[in-house]
């Protein structure tokens, strides 16, 4: 049942579990997430970036999860992850989709808070929630999310304060130290300013950069008020990888069967993390 993000981080918040966010941009994706979800019986988003517009257009990602969805109970959001261009953010909405995600964290503070509240007013007018960033994550090794440049900036708790109030975001995306993709030295991830963030802030936080964090990072992250972790990488890397192994034992195998091999492996490395988030039912 597709539903608006903001009812699924809210009971994730009530009962401290995190709904992950998985990105999606072909068949095999939406179609892995969702039979993972199914299974689980966990909710769960579905998380379509603004770069794999290259892949997707906003129309057919809608119309593909809607009949992908026909047999899923649980709840799971349409989202739409980093979107800096406010002309996707509204033909998001208007295709369909349940939430937005505005990341303004590249712009002046000022300038960040303007266009937030800008979409939250029209979101919200459409029922669609709205998620946005403060602070910067930088980018790991196999990121797709940033570059080498990006810096790491940490999300000031009281700014956090101000710009949930001034924005009526629905979930705030902080930086504590993940970093998009795969971590190049030991993880620093500073729960101390996650606490001062939760204890400023009410809205469900959210935590980028899921791959490569550990485990015991993680459920510290959700103890502390994390509501939902974005995950990308790992899912690609591993699936990736046992495709390799599965062409290097199976070399005249049929595209539609690689289709069906890929859903297997999306399905497992998402349970994997469904499991840690501790959202199934
Ligand atoms: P990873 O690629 O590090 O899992 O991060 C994903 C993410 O934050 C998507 O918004």
């Amino acid at each position: 049942m597709l539903v608006n993000m903001g009812s699924l981080l809210s009971l994730a918040q009530e009962r401290k579990y995190a709904v992950g966010a998985f990105n999606v941009y072909s068949y095999e994706t939406i179609r892995g997430v969702l039979d993972c979800a199914e299974q689980m019986q966990a909710p769960v988003i579905l998380a379509f970036g603004e770069r794999y517009l290259k892949n997707l257009d906003f129309e057919t990602v809608y119309s593909m999860v809607q009949s992908a969805a026909r047999n899923v109970t649980v709840p799971f959001a349409l989202h739409l992850d980093h979107c800096r261009d406010l002309k996707n953010i509204y033909r998001a909405i208007r295709s369909g989709f349940t939430s937005v995600m505005y990341d303004g964290s590249m712009l002046p503070y000022e300038e960040n808070k303007a266009n937030t509240a800008q979409v939250v007013e029209v979101a919200h007018a459409n029922g669609v929630s709205v998620e946005a960033e403060l602070g910067s994550l930088t980018a790991g090794e196999y990121s797709q999310e940033g570059t080498a440049s990006d810096q790491e900036i940490y999300t000031d708790p009281e700014q956090a304060w101000e710009f949930v109030r001034d924005t009526k975001v629905d979930a705030l995306a902080v930086s504590i130290g993940t970093v998009h993709g795969l971590y190049k030295g030991e993880p620093n991830i500073r729960i101390d300013i996650l606490q001062k963030i939760r204890a400023r802030v009410s809205v469900p936080l959210v935590l980028h950069g899921g791959s490569g964090t550990p485990e015991e990072v993680i459920k510290a992250c959700i103890q502390n008020g994390i509501c939902k972790i974005n995950v990308n990488t790992e899912v690609s890397l591993f699936t990736v990888q046992r495709l390799k192994q599965f062409l290097g034992e199976n070399d005249q195998s049929h595209l539609s069967t690689l289709s069906l091999k890929q859903i297997e492996f999306i399905k497992e490395v998402v349970g994997k993390y469904m499991h840690l988030f501790g959202a199934a039912g």
